[in-house]
């Protein structure tokens, strides 16, 4: 009977969260998609057909033909599941072949898939900052450094390796001065450094300037014994941005030390990866727990996954990607032309609109709404008081027509 207290006080917390406008528990049901053939898909939301402006999938893989035979075939030899964790009986071939093409496709030595970039983050983050095992030989004399404005799987993978304060700094959004001042004011003061960003910041569209970064990394690497290591998390990258779809490291024409991606966006499947060198994919293998006991994706989303990598990697991917930019070139100078603004200039699918008011976001986004246009309202809380935005995202599969549409409809809105 107690029980009642707590069950009171979670539906106070539930109130709370309602009254605060941040609830994310109503979520639009979408019923089925349709316009299959090359075509943008469109959603079906209570019977009706809605335009997609805010899915993560931009080059339009997910319905792909192929893609979808893949996985059919895939399910058909090895299953719908994995049956058990790697370590045990639950590697299977079609596994061992996305890895490969990954690290292929990243030019890397080895790469390692994850039942999610979030679950990826969490353990990759913990491993490398101190290691999962008590019997670790890894210290914890480690320096976190982390952008302002990083994913929440990165917050969160660095506060459960639980560092006292002064070993975790946040250096302000794309600073690179900050950046370099953090190095400066630490130096030989810990083993070693790790850096982690977004590749590619998913609210706004921009990138973090791998390039910079490197030439601040060489500077300084010398004040750190174990070195500087960058982590970079290109979810919204991969398969997205750069003439190949190689992510910001293609745009800034640099590597970091271990990339991250997710296959749950540009590539339109599921799961997480990272890429590196062989020593880090080993010890990562031995020392990640949510590698170690948590199962792979299912056979069905790697094999999807494994040929959505190989179209990427072909000449239909860059003809996918050119289209893609194309339609962000457009979109951009369409909106410009009815004198919209953004709130930076992204070269990105993600284009975010600046609207700057609470409640005229929520009622934007809720008039597209009803002359079926699907958005994403980013309003405060989520964000800054006057940097609420509207923010769209275009797809390779979108028409000049789609976005006329659009523009058209936002502008008589
Ligand atoms: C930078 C970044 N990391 C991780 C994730 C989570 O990816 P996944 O859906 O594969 O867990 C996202 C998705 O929003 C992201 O933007």
């Amino acid at each position: 009977m107690t029980q009642q207290n707590f069950k009171k006080i979670l539906k106070k917390e539930l109130l709370r969260i309602d009254q605060a406008g941040t609830t994310k528990r109503k979520e639009t049901i979408i019923e089925k998609f349709v316009n299959l053939k090359g075509m943008a898909p469109k959603a079906i939301i209570k019977g009706k057909k809605y335009s997609i402006f805010n899915s993560n999938d931009y080059l339009g893989l997910r319905f792909h033909p192929k893609v979808i035979e893949a996985e059919e075939n895939a399910a058909r030899i090895f299953g719908a599941g994995p049956g058990a964790v790697r370590f045990i009986s639950g590697t299977l071939k079609v596994h061992k072949d996305l890895e490969q093409a990954l690290a292929t496709f990243h030019q890397r030595e080895d790469a390692i898939i994850f039942s999610s970039t979030f679950v990826l983050n969490f353990g990759v983050l913990h491993a490398l900052i101190k290691g999962q095992s008590r019997d670790s030989l890894i210290g914890s004399d480690t320096l976190v450094i982390s952008d302002q404005l990083n994913h929440r799987s990165i917050i969160d993978g660095i506060r459960i390796a639980n560092l006292p304060k002064k070993q975790k700094i946040v250096f302000k959004h794309i600073d690179m001065k900050d950046l370099n001042e953090v190095l400066e004011k630490n130096k030989q003061l810990f083993q070693r450094a790790i850096i982690v960003t977004d590749g590619v910041f998913s609210m706004l569209g921009e990138y973090q300037n791998l390039a910079k970064i490197k030439k601040i990394v060489t500077q300084n690497d010398h004040h750190f014994i174990e070195g500087i290591i960058t982590v970079v998390d290109d979810a919204h990258g991969v398969a997205a941005f750069g003439e190949t779809g190689r992510g910001t490291e293609e745009v800034c024409k640099t590597k970091c030390d271990l990339l991250i991606g997710t296959l749950g966006k540009g590539f339109g499947a599921d799961g997480g990866y990272i890429v590196g060198e062989k020593v880090y994919m080993d010890y990562l293998r031995e020392s990640t727990s949510t590698y170690i006991y948590s199962n792979p994706i299912s056979p069905g989303t790697t094999g999807a996954a494994l040929q959505a990598v190989k179209i990427v990697d072909s000449a239909e991917g860059r003809s996918l990607i050119k289209k893609l930019q194309e339609n962000i070139d457009y979109f951009k100078e369409s909106m410009k032309k009815k004198n919209f603004s953004f709130a930076v200039n992204s070269s990105h699918p993600v284009q975010a609109l600046l609207i700057g008011d609470t409640n005229k976001t929520k009622k934007l986004a809720r008039s597209l709404f009803e002359k079926r246009i699907l958005v994403t309202p980013l309003a405060h809380p989520v964000v800054e008081k006057g940097k609420d935005e509207i923010r769209i995202q275009l797809s390779a599969l979108h028409s000049k027509n789609d976005i006329d549409t659009f523009v058209n409809t936002i502008t008589q809105i």
